[in-house]
This record gives structure tokens, sequence and C-alpha cells, in this order.
């Protein structure tokens, strides 16, 4: 196991949502299980005026209440500055230098940045000014969320900045979907296996689909996410980060670059879907007001913050090909969707039939070819879908089901994807954090995409009624394939359009 070098987490934004519900949770269970290394301090930082004392309380609301979260309280630090003012740095790097001076810790320091992406440009250049940045006394990192720019332009103006103040290798770009134990299982599963490897192609596999369900609306997000909407918030990010670890060839080694490397080049095999022919590879969508288990649900364009006039999607469907040699004229057909019937993140493997139907008495409809569902949440497991015969005479077949369920395999931890990743970091780890060039060249794939909507007025947008699966059109972008799109449900062994409502 990696060591745990004693180190600083300075969060930017502390006194936001995500660092009291995600982060400090996170690193309080990273404590519980003695892996942050000794001594170590957490110095929250935002513009909010509070001293240690305010925020150690503030920080107890998402932990459990007992003696061991009091000893992990103890490490919280705060310091307020105005995070937009170059002149407040200097505040941020006294307090460091008490900091390493009363707890013995050495310049090892990660950064967080929980904050407006507006504050990405900013916060890397005023550490410079005050030195923070520089790694002769210790590693020095910075670990930023989505979104990272909000189209090809703006991505590669943020890479540039950030590149200006720290080096490639200090840079940690959070997409959590990496960072999910089932997500980097596939890894696992496709290169520790000699089973899967010789199918995993074009001439096994018919077609692949990923679907990324949420039951959820926008909730208290309707400001931030009418700007974003499905394509920047999802596919552009998590949806094709799983494309890329799905279809990448093995990596030659375990190592951040070797398995980035490998990620770009699927990137960059994506073939770009022409403007023109649009309509016809893509479907976006829009949740419309309707009743869910007998409640009235809210429209999309009625949640706050949302434009009463909104044309963001909060469905896409998308079909794509990857222009290589082994993936040569096989569809993925990816899709994500809010408010839909249920919350399911999963990838189906869809093999192709046996090229000659020996047992002709089986039915048709009970014969589907071979499907390997890679169940990313919840229910996390794999499901083999096979044909066997049914017992007594004759031939007929019959499908069953071959399972494996992660809830098995009981004295197993299972780190949520903030742990994980934030201990990769401060390990130095950055194999499950997207690199600067992967980033972009997703962009790449999906800019053409947003300029024909943004140029194309008439491009359409389908409503769809919460608590649905979407527009009917995601249906017709898969109808050439037999048993279309797998619906999952919430357990992995059952599907079925509604099996939750
Ligand atoms: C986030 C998006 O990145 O991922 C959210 O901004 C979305 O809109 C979330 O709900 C989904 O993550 P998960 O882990 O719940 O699938």
């Amino acid at each position: 196991m990696k060591q745990t070098q004693p180190h600083i987490l300075v969060i930017f934004g502390a006194s936001g949502d995500l660092t009291k519900r995600k982060l400090i949770p996170a690193v309080y269970n990273l404590h519980q299980k003695d892996l942050l290394g000794h001594p170590f301090a957490i110095l929250g930082v935002s513009r909010t005026e509070m001293n240690d004392k305010e925020f150690r309380e503030k920080m107890r609301e998402f932990l459990p209440n007992d003696d061991s979260t009091s000893d992990f309280i103890s490490h919280l630090h705060y310091q307020p500055i105005q995070t937009a003012e170059k002149s407040d740095y200097p505040k941020l790097s006294d307090r460091i230098n008490q900091l390493k001076d009363k707890l013995g810790v050495p310049a090892n320091i990660v950064f967080y940045l929980s904050t407006p992406p507006s504050l990405y440009h900013v916060i890397p250049e005023y550490l410079n000014s005050v030195g923070l940045n520089t790694e002769d006394d210790g590693f020095k990192r910075l670990i930023i969320e989505k979104p990272f720019g909000s189209n090809l332009e703006t991505a590669k103006e943020l890479n540039k900045d950030l590149l200006k103040y720290f080096k490639e290798h200090q840079l940690y770009r959070i997409d959590h979907y990496l960072g999910k134990e089932t997500v980097q299982n596939l890894m696992v599963l496709r290169f520790s296996n000699s089973l899967w490897e010789p199918l995993w192609n074009h001439k096994y596999i018919d077609h692949i689909q990923i679907t990324s369900a949420e039951s959820l609306g926008v909730e208290s997000r309707g400001g931030y996410y009418d700007d974003s909407g499905a394509m920047k918030d999802m596919l552009q990010n998590h949806l094709l980060q799983l494309v890329a670890m799905v279809a990448m060839e093995p990596p030659t080694i375990i190592d951040a670059d070797a398995i980035r490397n490998e990620m770009l080049k699927v990137f960059q095999s994506l073939r770009p879907l022409k403007r023109e022919s649009l309509n016809e590879t893509l479907v976006r969508g829009q949740y419309t007001a309707s009743h869910i288990k007998g409640e009235p649900a809210k429209g999309y364009r009625e949640e706050k913050g949302v434009d009463p006039d909104s044309r963001t999607e909060t469905f896409v469907a998308m079909k794509l090909h990857i222009d290589n040699w082994r993936w040569a004229g096989i569809p993925f057909y990816i899709r994500t969707g809010k408010k839909m019937p249920t919350r399911a993140t999963e990838i189906v493997i869809n093999f192709r039939p046996t090229p000659h139907h020996l047992f002709d008495t089986m039915d048709i409809s009970l014969t589907k070819p071979n499907q390997l569902i890679i169940r990313i949440q919840p229910d996390e497991g794999l499901l083999l879908k096979m044909g066997l015969k049914e017992p007594g005479a004759g031939f007929n077949v019959q499908p069953v089901d071959l399972r494996f369920h992660y809830s098995d395999l009981s004295d197993a931890y299972v780190p949520t994807a903030y742990e994980r990743l934030l201990l990769d970091c401060i390990q130095g780890d950055a194999t499950l954090y997207a690199r600067g060039d992967n980033v972009e060249q997703a962009w790449e794939f999906v800019q053409p995409i947003l300029d024909e909507w943004a140029e194309n007025p008439d491009f359409p947008l389908h409503g769809y009624p919460a608590g649905t699966w979407g527009p009917h059109e995601s249906e017709k972008l898969i109808a050439k394939e037999v048993n279309g799109w797998r619906y999952p449900c919430k357990n992995l062994a059952n599907d079925g359009k509604y099996c939750e409502l």
C-alpha cells in the first residue's frame, strides 16, 4: 500500500455545501481508517467570517456524534479571506506557516477548489503570488471540480491559465465517476480475465449501451443547471469517461499516464457527429409536468432558478462510433436524463447472436443475444444473460441470469468516490483524475453539437413527462437494434420500463 505523507489539506469554498456534505465526511472516513498519515491538518478557507470553533461545529452536521468525531474535529482549522483578492493571500500563507510550525507538518499541501469555476482562474495565480505553488519544500497539488470550461475554447483557456502557475503533474481534475469503485472495476474486469478480452471487439460485440438515469430533477440547482444542461453536466464528462473505460486498449502498465494515454486515444477516435445530420444521431429532451406515483411533478421550466422559456436539455441520447481497429462499425448508444423512472447507471454489452439458430423450436422473443450488464449504481454488480436448456423433453432454450452483487462481498468496505479520489491525490496518484488533454479532446467532440444547438433554434427539443424514459425519439434512435434500450430497474436483475413507478 502507498504511504501517505504528513500534509495540510486546504479547502477553498469551505463554507459551502459540498465541503460539509461530501469532503469532510470523506476525510473523516479516511481518518477513521488511519489512511491520512500523521500529522495532518485541514484548513478551511472562504469569505465567511468564522473562527476555528465555529467551523468545527458547522462541519459536525454530517458526521457521527461520538468520541472519534471529536478527535477528528480537532484537526480542522479555518481562515477567512477574500478569495478573489490577491492582497488577502499573505494572510493565507501566514496561517499555513503557523500551522506548519505548530503541528510540525511539512509544506506538503493539497488545495481543493470547491468554489465557483470563475475562481479557478484567479486562485492559482494568487497562490503563486505568495509562493504556494512551488515544490521545493514539499508537494503542492491542486484539485478542481468540473466544469472544466463551458465549451472547447474556455476549457483550453482554463488549462492554459492553470498551467501558467502549476505543472500538469500538480493538477487533479475530479470526475467523480472515475472514483466510483464499479467504474474502476471495469478495468479489472476487462484486463484481469482472459475470458472477455478476446470477445471485446467488433467481431463479437453487436453494440454497447450506456445509461445514466436519475430520478431526481434539478432540485435546488436550477440556476446552475439552466446554463449547463445534460450535455455539459453529464455527457461531456461522466458518460464519455465511461465510454473511454469500456473502449480503451489495455494500458502497458497501471499508471496515471499509461491509462490516460489510452483514454485519450479513444477520445481522439470518436467519429465527429455531422451537424447536418445531427437529428439522426442525437435526441435532446426536457421534462414536462406530470404525475409520479399519483403526485404532481413539476416541469423543468417551473423549477426554481430556471428560465420559464428555457430550452436547456435535461435529457440527451446519442449514437456514436469509435473509428479504430477494435470498434469499427459498432454503435455506442449513450443517454442520460433527469426525472426518469429510476436512478441507475449501467453499461450493457450486447453480444452478437449465434451465427446459426440451431434450436429452431426456440421462441425468438426469449432468445435474446447474450448481454453483459455492468451495473455502476445502485445494486452494484454484474449480470450475464445467457440461454440454457429448459429441463424436460426437447431443446427449449430458456434465458437465465448469472449474477454477482458487490454487496455479497460483505466484509469489503467500499469507499465513496470522494474518499478514493482524495486519498489518491494526497498520495500523488492521478490515475483516476482527468488529464487536461483528455478534457479538451472530449470538448472537441461535443463542441459541434453545442454550436448546432446555439445556431439552429429549430433543432428539436422534445418534451417528455417527468417520470418517463425520455422522448419517444430516443427509442427511434436505437430502433435498428433488436431489443432496443434496456430499461434498468433498481435491482440489477430486473428490467422493464416502469418497474419503479
Ligand atoms: C454531477 C452532476 O456531476 O453528477 C449532477 O452535476 C448529477 O447533475 C451528478 O446529478 C450525478 O452523480 P451520481 O454520482 O449521483 O451519479
